[in-house]
């Protein structure tokens, strides 16, 4: 998969922006506040419908205008060309097209663009909410497995049905068991999933683990979200007091994790700043090899100020993995002689330019402007 082309209309200060980026690497560089992240967010917009930055759409949409549009010309790994679009209004009213045609929801979009991200936010997968892990694990399921999202949906769906019950004063159990046994079958179901990820997973990381961070006893474990010695029936029935009294249900699918540990300590406390990033990039590069491995098709990576995240060892590393995936980049960062350094001799591509000015994106080449 790669983005042929990228239109964005009043996404905060990109108010018309109309390139064609390299199918290969392409540099956005540009001052503070001049609009390079929200390059990367609008991309982020079109592969997941949801901003790496906020939650919230109001924020961005540019603040003289009622709605922001992003539309992207997709280059498919059988060589056709799809487009797709997701606009955002004020008063909350999405709209996702893909193909000429509305498609009901973000998730419908997702499966057209696989984007990883990596940025600061990327560098705290190790001490963030298990939430954050759990995603980064439902990435490579959601791509990989077509039957995951459904299952997903539905055990979202059971989960807030079965809490629902458990908060009423009285509970009939007859009410509760058809619950139970759906939520039984769909986690069985998604840990299942999940376990034939974490087995491709787990084999390609202990190889890029080595490459960028050679530290002796990492681990790395996918924890179910309940005991692993007991059956999750088992599990529901054992904690059914417990979450009648909190009102939710505690074990389950929904509280899976990666477990991240150096001699059985948590990364995040014993890992030096920078080596937590570096684990990071093994953990996103890997998770990219293992998408292409199962599915044959590629990734689109997305890397936020590069240089101020990574020292220039480090960064030339990050380059090489990504040039041997030869995938479609898109990396930003203040200073283009720094960004282009970071290529120039280390790899056979000649990266596209694009400089960032108060909210317009110029194509540079041999230092002269050529596109708006
Ligand atoms: N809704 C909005 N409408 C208009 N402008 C906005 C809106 N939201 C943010 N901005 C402005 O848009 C600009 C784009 O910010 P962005 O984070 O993309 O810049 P950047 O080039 O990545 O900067 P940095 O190098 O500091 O990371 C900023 O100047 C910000 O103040
Ligand atoms: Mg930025």
């Amino acid at each position: 998969m790669t983005l042929k082309r990228l239109f964005i209309q009043n996404l905060r200060n990109l108010e018309g922006v109309d390139i064609t980026p390299s199918l290969q690497v392409n540099l956005i560089y540009g001052e503070n506040g001049s609009g390079k992240t929200s390059v990367l967010e609008a991309i982020n917009l079109l592969a997941l419908g949801r901003s790496f930055r906020s939650h919230k759409h109001k924020p961005l949409i540019n603040h003289q205008q009622s709605s922001f549009t992003v539309f992207g010309r997709v280059h498919t790994d059988d060589e056709s060309d799809v487009p797709i679009g997701i606009s955002r209004h004020m008063d909350g009213e999405a709209s996702f097209k893909a193909n000429g045609v509305l498609v009901p929801s973000a998730a419908d979009l997702a499966a057209y663009l696989p984007v990883q991200v990596i940025n600061s936010d990327t560098f705290l997968l190790l001490e963030g909410s298990p939430k954050v892990r759990r995603q980064f694990i439902d990435w490579l399921v959601f791509h990989v497995e077509p039957n995951f999202f459904p299952a997903w949906k539905a055990i979202q769906r059971c989960l807030k049905h079965r809490n629902s019950l458990l908060r009423r004063d009285r509970i009939d159990p007859f009410e509760l068991a058809p619950w139970d046994k759906e939520l039984v079958d769909l986690t069985n179901k998604i840990h299942e999933f999940r376990t034939q990820c974490m087995a491709h997973f787990n084999e390609t990381f202990a190889v890029l683990l080595k490459e960028f961070i050679n530290i002796d006893g990492i681990a790395l474990g996918y924890y179910r979200g309940w005991d692993k010695d007991k059956a999750y029936t088992d599990v529901l029935a054992d904690s059914l007091e417990r979450d009648k009294r909190q009102g939710y249900t505690h074990a389950g699918s929904h509280r899976a994790d990666l477990k991240i540990t150096v001699n059985g300590l948590d990364a995040a406390e014993v890992l030096s700043r920078g080596q937590q990033k570096l684990l990071v990039c093994a953990l996103k590069i890997a998770q990219g090899y293992v998408f292409t491995r199962i599915t044959g098709r590629k990734s689109i990576y997305l890397v936020d100020d590069l240089p101020a995240e990574l020292d220039e060892k480090h960064r030339a590393l990050l380059v090489h993995w990504l040039d041997t995936m030869n995938t479609q980049v898109f990396i930003t960062g203040v200073d283009s002689e720094t960004l282009l350094s970071s290529w120039r001799d280390k790899t056979k591509i000649t990266p596209k330019m694009f400089h960032v000015e108060q909210g317009r994106v110029t194509e540079v080449v041999n230092s002269s402007v050529i596109a708006q």
